[in-house]
């Protein structure tokens, strides 16, 4: 279920897209979904649909969309043409991102075809949401313990019922035949005058259909997100649990509850995270890396001993970035798309490189732009030069040969080719190719006027 708008987050952008650790809500959902070998995955969408549905992805896939959306119940039953007749369906909630495949595949295993079954937790604040009433059909016990009977939403709930912890996760499993038949029945006679999905409960007890209530096992699980307070939350806990999950593994980090995972992060031995680090993409970091605080990396592969000081962006978007064993970034670099650095780099303060290769023990140590580049072994690049790449219309490629030395505030206008071992003067603007071996100056000669007077002001 993706229809709905999300009222609480008094956000323009549909519910289900927002994020949690870089993903959207239902892109979670989907993802657990995607293991349970289905037949087929339905989202119903209907709030912001095209993006809605734009956005998602996943194997046998189909939308079908709720307009208007007049509650859970009346969302499942626009499913209702594209269900078999037989078998299980599987509800999920779009905004129950972190519903593990085990758990649905519990909960499918205890509908068994034939009872209707449903993912609960007890909560310390239930409030919110659905509670489950459990009792006799004689009454004896209404509230706590015994059978299952219905669920009744909070907003519908007096306030003993209130006092409920017991409530419904918004994950169901349920015989396909019968979850028809149940919907094509619903009333809107309620509070919100809406059809609410939970009230098949009552009509399985009625039929004589076993209900089952399945404990989650853990919380973060199925905590539902319907404000930025919650999805916050939600993140957190998803956070803390990478977190734990590295340190387990040996990963050093500063603090667990200053760290964020969007993606994939693998990590070999010894690593250790400062700070307010954020990994995104597919990262990987070699044995004995260092990440200094407040690094943001992305779509990287970091080598085997590298420092990336305080401060530092890596972005490698589409194309990837890499950082060679024992290279030294930061603080304060910058690593765009296609930036290959070679063993025993140094790249330094307020550098940038992109879609540039530097071979082995290369330096720019501070203040320089590199793009559109392949820079030798051991050159020395000086502070505040940089390759002129972009003529304002096209981007044009630099080669620097081994042990060439760049002198401070240089500018290189490609294409260039400077040759093995040249000397680049300081303040050189460089146009043509030079030479290997040999020193090449571009700028105007010094010279001193003898004799010359400052200018005075007029009395
Ligand atoms: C729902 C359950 C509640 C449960 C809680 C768990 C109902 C009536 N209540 O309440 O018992 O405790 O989830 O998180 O089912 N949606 C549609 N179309 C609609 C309305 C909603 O597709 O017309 C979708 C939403 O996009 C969302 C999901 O259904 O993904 C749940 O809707 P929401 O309004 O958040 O329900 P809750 O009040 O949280
Ligand atoms: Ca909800």
């Amino acid at each position: 279920m993706a229809a709905g708008k999300g009222t609480r987050m008094k956000s323009a952008l549909p519910k289900v897209l927002h994020k949690l650790a870089g993903r959207s809500l239902l892109q979670h959902v989907l993802q657990s979904a995607a293991g349970l070998g289905a037949d087929g995955i339905v989202v119903i969408t209907g709030h912001g649909a095209e993006q809605v549905e734009a956005s998602a992805h996943a194997a046998n896939l189909r939308f079908v969309r709720q307009m208007p959306q007049l509650g859970t119940g009346h969302a499942v039953l626009q499913a209702v043409p594209v269900l078999h007749d037989f078998g299980t369906t599987l509800i999920l909630n779009g905004d129950v991102p972190l519903i593990e495949p085990a758990t649905a595949r519990a909960l499918i295993a205890s509908c068994g075809g034939t009872q209707l079954a449903l993912l609960t937790i007890a909560l310390d604040d239930p409030s919110g949401y659905g509670r489950v009433l459990r009792g006799d059909p004689a009454g004896r016990d209404a509230t706590e313990g015994g059978r299952v009977q219905g669920i009744v939403e909070h907003k519908d709930a007096t306030p003993m019922q209130r006092q409920i912890r017991e409530v419904y996760t918004g994950v169901m499993a349920a015989p396909t035949a019968s979850l028809k038949r149940w919907l094509a029945a619903l009333k809107n006679d309620n509070t919100q005058g809406e059809y609410y999905l939970t009230d098949v409960v009552a009509m399985a007890v009625a039929e004589g259909m076993p209900v089952t209530a399945t404990l989650a096992p853990s919380d973060t699980e199925v905590l539902g997100v319907n404000s930025p307070v919650q999805l916050a939350d939600l993140e957190r806990r998803y956070q803390r649990a990478r977190a734990a999950a590295l340190m387990e593994a040996g990963v050093r980090l500063a603090d667990p509850a200053r760290f964020d995972v969007r993606g994939e992060l693998q990590c070999g031995a010894d690593v250790e995270i400062d700070v307010n680090c954020i990994f995104e993409g597919r990262v990987e970091l070699g044995d004995g890396v260092r990440i200094g605080a407040n690094c943001m990396v992305r779509n990287a592969v970091i080598g085997r001993g590298a420092v990336i000081h305080p401060f530092t962006h890596i972005d490698g978007e589409a194309l990837g970035a890499s950082v060679g064993a024992g290279a030294l970034v930061g603080p304060f670099a910058r690593l765009r798309p296609g930036a290959v650095l070679a063993e025993d780099v140094h790249i330094g303060n307020f550098v940038e490189v992109k879609n540039a290769s530097l071979g082995r023990g290369a330096k720019a140590n501070h203040l320089a732009y590199i793009g559109d580049a392949s820079v030798g072994e051991r050159v020395n690049f000086g502070a505040g030069s940089i390759v002129a790449n972009y003529d304002g219309a096209n981007k044009h490629r630099t080669v620097i040969g081994a042990d060439v030395h760049v002198g401070s505030n240089c500018v290189l206008v490609a294409p260039l080719t400077l040759g093995d071992g040249a000397t680049i003067g300081g303040g050189s603007t460089i146009a043509k190719d030079a030479p290997a071996g040999q020193l090449t100056v571009a700028r105007a000669r010094q010279v001193t006027l003898a004799g010359w007077k400052r200018p005075v002001k007029k009395k």
